[in-house]
Formats: C-alpha cells, structure tokens, sequence
C-alpha cells in the first residue's frame, strides 16, 4: 500500500495516550529520516504547520528552521503571536520576514478573488523561496500535509472541479530541492489537534477557526486598499474579542468580518461620515461543504456594532449576513 494512504488498521488519535505513542514514533521518525541535518518549515501559524513546527523542534531542536511569512493579510497580532510562541516559548530557529509592502503592492488595482488568490500564492513561494536560497546545508522541507488534503489531491487527479482554488501553495522553484518531511500526513484535523495539545501547544491555538491560506485578501472583498484592510482587521478583532467574551467562539466553526469597497452616507458626530460596511460572517459546519449560520443572540450583537463603530476608522454600519451556504459561500470571495 502507498505510505500516502491511511491503513485500516491505524488508530483513531482520542486522547493524550494515544497522541504520546504518536508523538514518540514520529520523533523517532524524524531522527531517523533527517539525521544531522537541517530541515526547513513555512510556518504560518495554523494549527497544521504549528503542531508539525512543535514536533520537529521536539525532534531535533534548531536543526529545524521556521520561517514565517507575514503577508500583511494577517489577523490582529496573528504574527507576533507566532513570534511569541515559537521564538520566545519553545526557543525555535525562527526567521520572521515582513513581505507586507511586496504583496500589498502586487495586489494593488486587483479585483478578481481567484487572480487575488494565484498572486497570493505565487508570491508566497517567491519569498520563502527567496529566504530558502540565503540558507546553507539545508535538505529537508517539512510539511503540514494533513490527510484530507491526500484526499483532496486524490479527487483533483480524479477531475472533480472546484468552486474556489484553495490550494494555497503550489511546488517551490525548480533550482530548490528538497526531501519531504510531513509527520501528520496521515491524521485527520481532530487527530492533528489533540496531538497539538499533547505537545503543550496551547488550547485556543489548537482548537483555533480555520483561517484562509489567503487571509484577510479574500475578506478585503475587490481591490485590496490598506486603509480598508487596517478597517478590516480592526472590525475582525473586535468580533473575535467579543465572541470569546460570550463564549460563541467555542460553538461556532468560524467567523470573521468581511468588507465590501462600497461606501454609505452616515452620520457621526452630527456630521456626514461616509464609511464601509462591515459584514459579520459567523457559520456552524462539519465538512465545509455546506454551512448554517450561527445565531448570535441580539444583546451581543448591539455590542460588537457599538463597537465596530465607535472603534474602527472608517466603518460607519455593521451588517449580519444571515445566508446559509449554499448558496452563500463561507468567505465572500
Ligand atoms: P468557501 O468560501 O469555499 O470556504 O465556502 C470553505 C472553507 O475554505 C476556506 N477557504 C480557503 N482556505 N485557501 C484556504 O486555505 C483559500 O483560498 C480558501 N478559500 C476559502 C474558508 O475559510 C472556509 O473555511
């Protein structure tokens, strides 16, 4: 049978015990695959790259290199969170790059969500594979390939289309070789999270919404500016605070602030005050397929629409998009 595919036999990750004998056989795994040498690692900060970034530094401490992209589509401190954790907590090799100006500049003028998303991704490998070229002796790239995505890239060999193209990241440049390390290809997400845990990451990183390869570019819907996407990521922090204040962000499966480039007349101070909406996104899910909404009580509601406005330059109203997918998708774009 391919190692690509699960086999029948394997185990179910439930618990801490389970997940140790996992994390146990996949360090001795590691070792015994890379040896003394270094191993290279997009670390986004997603639960997937993190636990696979917790388990090699587990494995051969700073014989891991972690380089992480901020690609100013970034959730509010989303990056020095990242910092934090990896840098400062588990000591790793962490190189962090500041690509803000070269994406955001890309982007400029570009309205259509799948071109957004192609430059996104291309991008992404231009700069990681720019960081990669600086460094000497490295042979190895490790990998937050999960098992669905095995499945996903199964089905795409079979032609079945899809709505979006969320492949995130496509191979790196010919001149860059690397040998594969993906220690979790074979787990499902509940499995990644409870081996997450198991490794002492902490729970709300763990158990965090899934959060687009393209980040806030496809919730800065049309042309992307920075004063609109500064609005965006201010609106999103303020609903992600108030959804762990009343603990929503524990039941629902992701939600998120999306702003359209449309302006309204408003009125604030007892003057016009021309502003953007910001649209709350909130979605119950199992597979991603389809998707009901979330029904945030009113009282929460009134508050985070307090304020978003009063808090957050440029928005003068708050919609709540209440359309189930289908036929809304989970993100607008
Ligand atoms: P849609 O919008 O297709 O989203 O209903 C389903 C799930 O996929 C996420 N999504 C993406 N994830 N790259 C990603 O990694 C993408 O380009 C992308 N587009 C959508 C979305 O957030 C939701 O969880």
């Amino acid at each position: 049978m391919s190692d690509n595919l699960r086999p029948e036999s394997m185990q179910r990750i439930t618990n801490f015990q389970l997940a140790n004998a996992f994390i146990e056989e996949q360090v001795a795994a590691i070792r015994a695959q890379v040896g003394d040498q270094k191993v290279l690692l997009a670390l986004s900060g997603g639960v997937d790259s993190s636990v696979v970034a917790a388990l090699l530094i587990k494995a051969i401490g700073k014989q891991l290199i972690c380089v992480h992209v901020n690609h100013g589509l970034m959730r509010k401190n989303e990056s020095e969170n990242v910092i934090k954790l990896f840098g400062e907590g588990l000591d790793a090799n962490l190189i962090y790059v500041d690509a803000t100006d070269r994406f955001l500049n890309l982007l400029a003028g570009v309205s259509d969500p799948e071109t957004k998303r192609k430059i996104i991704g291309k991008e992404f490998i231009e700069v990681f594979a720019d960081e990669a070229r600086k460094l000497e002796d490295v042979t190895f790239l490790a990998q937050g390939t999960i098992y669905p995505d095995i499945l996903e890239s199964v089905k795409q060999a079979e032609g079945k289309k899809a709505v979006k193209s969320h492949h995130n990241v496509g191979g790196l440049p010919k001149d860059l070789k690397f040998t594969l390390v993906e220690p979790i290809k074979l787990l499902f997400k509940d499995e990644v999270r409870v081996v997450g845990e198991a490794l002492g990451l902490p729970h709300a990183m763990v158990y965090r919404q899934p959060f687009p390869g393209p980040g806030l570019g496809v919730r800065c819907l049309g042309a992307i500016t920075r004063d609109r996407l500064e609005a965006l990521r201010e609106a999103d922090a303020i609903l992600r605070e108030e959804f762990d204040n009343c603990g929503l962000a524990e039941k629902t499966w992701q939600y998120f602030i999306a702003v359209p480039d449309i302006k309204s007349v408003g009125v604030k101070d007892d003057s016009r005050y021309e502003g953007w909406p910001a649209i709350i996104r909130a979605v119950n899910t199992t597979d991603a397929m389809t998707a009901t909404i979330e029904e945030i009580p009113y009282p929460v509601l009134h508050k985070i629409v307090a304020r978003i406005t009063a808090e957050v330059e440029g928005i003068n109203r708050v919609l709540f998009d209440l359309t189930p997918k289908p036929t809304g998708t989970i993100e607008w774009e």
